[in-house]
């Protein structure tokens, strides 16, 4: 499902991904185990197809992600339903000024935003008592 091919990412001069080979199957749960700084988060905002490596390649589902991928916006749609980052410090996820914007902004940027689906992913989080 996840495959990457000798892939680099640098910031500047800091080569943040080295070389990187790393293939996930379907089903497959992986943890990603480094020090601060060797690069986690940056290998994550790649699978993610937040930022685009410098060398190498990265395939998903066998269709090799690049920003030209996203042109293609049923590509894009389906890419962004299916393969999700949450970030490391809640703060920067959270930004909508009440709850219910919160939940209704993912499913606004996929077009299927609607009360009962809102309504409903609240419960099932036991916070609809805040929309
Ligand atoms: N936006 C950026 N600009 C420049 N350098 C960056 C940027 N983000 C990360 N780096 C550098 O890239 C390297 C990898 O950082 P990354 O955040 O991917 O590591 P990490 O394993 O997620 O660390 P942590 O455990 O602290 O979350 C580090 O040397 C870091 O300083
Ligand atoms: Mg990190």
């Amino acid at each position: 499902m996840i495959e990457l091919k000798n892939l680099s990412y640098r910031y500047g001069e800091n080569h943040a991904l080295k070389d990187i080979n790393l293939t996930v199957n379907k089903g497959e749960k992986i943890v990603i185990l480094g020090v601060n700084g060797s690069g986690k988060s940056t290998l994550l905002k790649v699978i993610n197809g937040l930022i685009f490596p410098e060398k190498g390649e990265y395939l998903y589902k066998g269709r090799k992600i690049t920003k030209k991928a996203f042109r293609d916006r049923d590509f894009a749609k389906s890419f962004r339903k299916e393969v999700v980052l949450l970030f490391q410090n809640p703060d920067n996820m959270l930004f909508n000024p009440t709850v219910y914007d919160e939940i209704a902004f993912g499913l606004r940027q996929l077009g299927i935003e609607d009360k009962d689906r809102i309504k409903i992913w609240a419960g099932r989080l036991k916070i609809d008592h805040l929309l």
